[in-house]
């Protein structure tokens, strides 16, 4: 391995680890969401949305498990797709696609038009409540009869008092996540990935389009379930739970 490729390895481990740190039970999430596909479409081609994908961390987890499976990833961040196009299992049989999600016109990006699933892992909290809805029916439009979303998302379910407690106990689960050996801070990562020359550029152009954009609280899962229903999805429901973080299909 060259010491290019060894860098850019290193930094993809790290992502995960950097994800890890927020996102509870990450690789049993993404085994789980690989056996809802498997579920759903057992056999034949399944071609697969990976939206926000980063470095196509679910695509590329589910093309391990289905190597005839076609996966498009989309993301807006230059520096996590070429992270996904160096590192990722399988990236040669990944479309990447870059493309800004808040933008209507994202989809003019897709090279094709037609999914028998969708799938975004720990990304709704970037868009609006308006964004989110419009997201919700392009992903409807995009896929096929009997075709499903999976959604692993931040979304308290009971009345304001139940979640107000599950969001504390999702607090004190990271807390814990951050404090164990290689926790990682969101100021600590990016701060280290900008000293590294190779990423200067990449993560300039990262800055520049995300400048003035921020992870917003994490909103209800009635607000997800409504916004879902409302954009065409006719079975909607949590099918996993850890504290605050859920994991939501969608039926088309
Ligand atoms: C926490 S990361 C999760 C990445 C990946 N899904 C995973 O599970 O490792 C959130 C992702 O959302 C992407 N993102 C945020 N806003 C976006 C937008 N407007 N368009 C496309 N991607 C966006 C970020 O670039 C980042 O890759």
């Amino acid at each position: 391995m060259t010491e290019a490729a060894g860098l850019w390895e290193a930094w993809a481990k790290r992502w995960d680890r950097f994800q890890e740190t927020y996102v509870p039970a990450r690789e049993e999430q993404f085994q789980i969401i690989a056996d809802y596909l498997a579920v759903i479409r057992s056999a034949g081609a399944l071609r697969l949305l990976d939206l926000c994908s980063g470095p196509g961390s679910a695509g590329s987890r589910f093309l391990q498990a289905r190597p005839g499976a076609r996966v498009v990833a989309v993301d807006w961040d230059p520096w996590l797709l070429e992270l996904g196009r160096r590192t990722a299992p399988g990236a040669s049989q990944i479309a990447w696609v870059e493309a800004d999600l808040c933008e209507a016109r994202w989809i003019d990006a897709l090279p094709q038009r037609a999914f028998e699933a969708a799938v975004v892992t720990t990304a709704m909290q970037w868009f609006t409540p308006e964004e989110t809805a419009r997201l919700y029916g392009d992903v409807a439009a995009l896929l096929v009869r009997g075709g499903v979303f999976l959604l692993s998302i931040r979304a308290a379910s009971g009345p304001d008092s139940v979640r107000t407690l599950v969001e504390l106990a999702q607090l004190r689960w990271q807390e814990r996540a951050h404090d164990a050996p290689g926790g990682e801070h969101w100021a600590s990562f990016w701060d280290a990935a900008r000293r590294e020359p190779a990423f200067v550029e990449l993560l300039a152009e990262r800055d520049r389009r995300f400048a003035g954009r921020y992870p917003r609280a994490s909103r209800p899962l009635a607000f997800h379930e409504d916004a879902l229903q409302t954009a065409g999805f006719t079975g909607v429901g949590e099918v996993w739970r850890h504290h605050e973080t859920v994991i939501v299909l969608a039926l088309c």
